[in-house]
């Protein structure tokens, strides 16, 4: 059998952080490479620079390591989208298809491309929104991901690239503390229950938006990635899902272990990106496609942060 190279992008971010640590203990650590543009924050050999913009170093790393796949989390996430659209544009679509030529170019086996519920916009249907759905997204990070999910059909279709994706819900773990997304509240509200500081909520207390905890999202893509081809039939992602809550529903549940905690709110730029996303997803084509079964509900995370976090 062939032997397994996998190369992640954007390996430093929240996602990269567990998902480098999962693959490792997967597939041993010496064929799992990490890569980013930034310093790795703990060690994580092995590592090198790479920006996925560099097209050049990019193909010429991939062949000369024999990648076979590759995970690919660079990004810019939804609210740091809307500070500069076109580095955003660039950073999300450009790599990307720069990834997609290179991995037919070199007869890459697969590649993980990592969608998400900003694909959805305000003429999506909110509740238990269906699979194939009306994608108009108002973030130009939405409206990259849409694209890039077409591109995977494209390259599917066409060259036959076996590329696979799910649309992530907003991510929540331990393992580091999220940057320029909308849905980063969940988690800065933790660490501030935890450290007895209070917190001022950027989303206001009834925004309900679709979230999953972190082993669910890393057993969601290896499971993905590891499914016979032939039952993979949705080529642009799969909606996926675990729970939904609002700010004050998580409130509610870290109450029950510091009961103290307080709480404002002050809504800003992000709420209306997250009033334009759906509450809770219907995600029967992946559990039917793959056997996709999530295991954590919002008292179990809360449980299961706070023991990691403390
Ligand atoms: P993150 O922002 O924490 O990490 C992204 C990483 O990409 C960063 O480490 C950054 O340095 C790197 N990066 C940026 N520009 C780059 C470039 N030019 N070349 C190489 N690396 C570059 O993001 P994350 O939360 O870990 O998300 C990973 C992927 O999952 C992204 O594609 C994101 O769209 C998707 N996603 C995440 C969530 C979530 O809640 N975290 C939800 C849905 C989808
Ligand atoms: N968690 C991500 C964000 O808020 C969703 O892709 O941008």
């Amino acid at each position: 059998m062939k032997e397994k190279k996998i190369l992640l992008t954007g390996a430093n971010g929240q996602i990269g952080t567990a998902l480098t640590k999962a693959l490792r203990e997967i597939h041993g650590t010496e064929n799992v490479i990490a890569t980013d543009i930034t310093e790795p924050k703990h060690k994580n050999e092995p590592f090198d620079f790479i920006d996925i913009l560099n097209k050049v170093r990019l193909k010429e790393y991939i062949g000369d390591y024999k990648i076979t796949q590759i995970y690919h989390l660079a990004a810019i996430l939804s609210a740091s989208g809307e500070l500069n659209p076109q580095k955003t544009w660039e950073v999300n679509m450009t790599g990307f298809l720069s990834i997609l030529d290179i991995a037919v170019e070199l007869k890459l086996d697969k590649i993980f491309f990592p969608s998400t519920i900003a694909v959805y916009g305000p003429t999506t249907l909110r509740l238990n929104t269906p699979q194939h759905v009306s994608l108009e997204p108002g973030t130009v990070y939405g409206i990259s991901k849409v694209a890039g999910e077409l591109w995977c059909n494209y390259y599917f279709k066409k060259y036959g690239l076996d590329s696979r994706s799910v649309r992530y819900p907003g991510i929540i773990g331990w393992q580091s503390i999220p940057q320029g997304g909308t849905t980063d509240y969940a988690v800065e509200m933790f660490h501030a229950a935890i450290n007895g500081e209070k917190y001022e909520c950027f989303l206001k207390a009834d925004t309900k938006l679709p979230m999953m905890y972190m082993p669910d999202a890393i057993r969601a893509t290896t499971e993905l990635m590891e499914a016979e081809k032939d039952n993979i039939r949705v080529r642009t992602s799969y909606n996926l899902s675990a729970m939904s809550f609002s700010p004050s529903e998580l409130v509610d549940e870290i109450r029950k272990h510091y009961p103290r905690f307080e709480l404002t709110y002050k809504p800003d730029h992000r709420q209306e990106i997250a009033s334009s996303w759906s509450e809770s997803i219907d995600d029967s084509s992946a559990r039917a496609d793959w056997d996709w079964d999530p295991e954590y509900d919002i008292s179990k995370m809360t449980e299961d942060m706070i023991n990691n976090l403390t």
